[in-house]
């Protein structure tokens, strides 16, 4: 009995002093957890219940702190909400295609958002040239040919005319990108306008349920094709007509370099919508927060005036001195959550993140809204103060604080010069002839999703400036 009682001790030392080391000097599974019991749903009541994706994780990490795990449907996923965690996931490549999967009707099978491995570093590494600091200088011109003609068409408005800055600056982006990166296919508005007719039809019809045999299924399986058929005429366009070699854009090396038609036909897709929501709405927010702050638009009014006058048009050179409207564009962007979440997946170890272990296969969610509204970091976060981002107060900032384009593995966004450089031709080309102002009595809310957009239509008053 004696001898039993010792063992029985000993073996309880043994696990203590196995688990408290195991703490000191090992890692911890990741356990703070946000389990459901059922394996079939897993925590998609509560993302339904919190009302979108982001404001779920919002609230998981509000509870379970900066590591939390949770399950959507049957799989488990790690979410990281610090710019720490950030870093220590730095190097993963890899995206897991199980939260984008919705999207991949639309998308395609091949298209660079489900790619892995060798095969998306290749192709990453092709189209990482046509969106470096050199590339993107021929993309101005295009940007303030379609910036100049919205500029005319608002100042042909009468003064007191509501404008609706969401339909104005949608379309504005969609002419400057598409004519910017497929070439002079898109160079009337009719072509433009007919490729987002093509996409707003097929999102419609994708938010339902297009299961084979369906009435939408039918439906979107037409749209799509019709939708194809529209880029197989585009990309005919531009075999029919090769640029000349200082006008080599975006779909020219796309064209040579896709492995199969599918692959061209997806990422000409992929690339199109991931850049067209995104600044559109960039553009919306910032235009409705320097209505909201009328202080903010003089200043950038005055930076402009200052740094390249009444006439001179923004360049790859002269966009580095706007640095005030860079602010603008950070705080509105930080501001409106406007990309909230990335994601990626550990395919080689289990790997250790803030003395967690997160086992190889997880897949791993950044949740870059949620530091992006972290009070810690962002003192009073909801209050637009574009002075944040100055260097001398942002400079003391951790690097991953602010990631609004992703940042793991090489893999943030391609496009992320374009979106600024477009941005800053369109802001300075009607700040300078305008002023804008809200028309009272609307309120507008962040609607989130995988871009956010304002709950509703953002209408402005447009006065000219002298
Ligand atoms: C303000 C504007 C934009 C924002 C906030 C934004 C945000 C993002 C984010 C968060 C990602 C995911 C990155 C990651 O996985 O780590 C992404 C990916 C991507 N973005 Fe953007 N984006 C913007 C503009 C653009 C533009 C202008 C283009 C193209 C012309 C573009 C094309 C893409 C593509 C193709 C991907 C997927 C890349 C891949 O899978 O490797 N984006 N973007």
């Amino acid at each position: 009995m004696a001898a039993l009682v010792i063992i029985a001790v000993v073996l309880l030392v043994v696990v203590i002093a196995v688990f408290y080391l195991g703490t000191l000097f090992g890692s911890k599974q990741v356990s703070r957890r946000c389990n459901r019991l059922t394996t079939i749903d897993g925590n998609m009541p509560d993302i339904t219940a919190a009302g979108s994706f982001h404001e779920f994780l919002v609230k998981l990490h509000t509870k379970y702190g900066h590591v939390a795990t949770f399950w959507y449907g049957k799989t488990h996923f790690v979410s990281l909400a610090s710019a720490k965690a950030f870093k220590d996931t730095n190097k993963l490549f890899d995206r897991p295609a199980v939260l984008f999967e919705f999207m991949k009707p639309l998308f395609g099978e091949e298209s660079i958002q489900y790619a892995s491995g060798e095969d998306g570093k290749r192709r990453r590494h092709d189209y990482d040239q046509l969106f470096s600091y050199d590339a993107i200088k021929n993309y101005y011109n295009k940007f303030q040919e379609a910036t100049d003609a919205v500029a005319a068409k608002i100042e042909s408005l009468a003064s007191d005319e509501h404008v609706n800055i969401t339909e104005y600056m949608s379309l504005l982006v969609l002419k400057a990108l598409s004519h910017a990166t497929y070439g002079d296919f898109f160079k009337d508005d009719e072509k433009a306008i007919t490729m987002l007719r093509h996409y707003e039809t097929t999102m419609a019809i994708l938010n339902q349920d297009i299961s084979k045999n369906t009435e939408a299924g039918q439906r979107f399986a037409e749209a799509l094709e019709a939708w194809h058929d529209f880029m197989r005429a585009m990309i005919q366009h531009r075999r029919d007509n090769p640029p000349s070699d200082d006008d080599w854009t975006f779909i020219d090396v796309l064209m040579a370099k896709a492995s199969s038609e599918e692959e061209l036909l997806s990422d000409t897709t992929g690339f199109f919508i991931a850049g067209y929501h995104t600044t559109a709405f960039m553009m919306v927010w910032t235009l409705y927060y320097m209505c909201e702050n009328q202080e903010v638009q003089e200043k950038v009014y005055q930076e402009i005036i200052e740094v390249i006058g009444k006439d001179e048009q923004v360049n790859h050179v002269n966009l580095e001195l706007l640095k005030y409207m860079r602010c603008v564009f950070d705080e509105s962007i930080r501001c409106s959550v406007l990309a909230p979440f990335a994601a990626r997946v550990n395919m080689n170890a289990d790997m250790v993140v803030q003395g967690y272990t997160i086992p190889k296969w997880t897949p791993v969610v950044h949740a870059l809204g949620v530091v992006q509204m972290d009070d810690e970091i962002w003192p009073e976060p909801e209050r637009f103060i574009p002075e944040r981002f100055l260097h001398e107060n942002a400079s003391t900032r951790h690097p991953f604080s602010f990631q609004p384009f992703g940042f793991a593995g090489k893999r943030k966004c391609p496009g992320y010069r374009i979106a600024y450089a477009e941005g800053a031709v369109f802001l300075a080309t009607l700040c300078r002839k305008f002023k804008f102002q809200m028309v009272e009595g609307q309120t507008i809310e962040r609607k989130y999703g995988f871009v956010t957009i304002p709950s509703n239509d953002i209408w402005v008053t447009v006065t000219k400036r002298d």
